[in-house]
């Protein structure tokens, strides 16, 4: 069995990690009260988790464009083949969308986003509420189609593992 190469297991689980604990962070933090604990805490950790997601993922592309060639198992169905490229490039899209929203609503007043009173991000442009609430619109409705994507991911996965018995599952891990 070949593996995928090391840095694509890490890139792998890295993302897969930051964009489920995004998914979830940015879920309770927008409910919390004005007293609690994690009031200013968790959309700080949300803004630096999401924010270095956007570094990666940057180089998650710059990667999948430089790629010469595609490792393709031979023990996928065509049918498998085209379904796993789809939902993977559904995947760079919608990602694509949340990193870019979140970090322009972030910095949405033009001015420097400082996290933790040491982490500088800078603002890219500024924007009106309506344009804010427009991404915002964007970002939460993209968040559920990710997390829709990632289960039928994670069911194709398991289902390689548990039911066809190959190794699609092993060589990523
Ligand atoms: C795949 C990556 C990400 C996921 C899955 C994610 C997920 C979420 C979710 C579920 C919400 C709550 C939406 C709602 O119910 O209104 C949210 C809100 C938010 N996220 Fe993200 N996020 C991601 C990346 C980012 C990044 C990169 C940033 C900024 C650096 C960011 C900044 C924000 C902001 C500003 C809000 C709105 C908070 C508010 O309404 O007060 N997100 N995110």
């Amino acid at each position: 069995m070949k593996k995928h190469p090391l840095l694509t297991r890490i890139l792998h689980w890295l993302t897969a990690f930051l964009v489920i604990g995004l998914f979830f962070s940015g879920w309770y933090m927008v409910d919390l009260d004005y007293y609690s604990q994690w009031y200013q805490t968790l959309p700080e950790l949300h803004f630096l988790g999401g924010s270095f997601l956007l570094g990666l993922w940057l180089w998650v592309l710059i990667r999948l464009f430089s790629a010469k060639k595609v490792i393709f198992s031979e023990q996928h169905k065509l049918i498998e083949h085209l379904t796993a490229k789809w939902v993977k490039g559904l995947f760079y899209i919608l990602v694509s969308v949340m990193v870019v929203t979140g970090y322009l609503m972030a910095t949405a007043d033009g001015e420097v986003l400082v996290l933790f009173e040491v982490i500088k991000l800078p603002a890219l442009s500024h924007f009106s509420a309506s344009q804010v609430d427009t991404m915002g619109w964007i970002h939460e409705s993209v968040s559920y189609a990710t997390m829709l994507l990632l289960v039928l991911h994670v069911a194709g996965a398991l289902k390689h593992h548990f039911v066809d018995k190959d190794a699609t599952l092993k060589r990523m891990i």
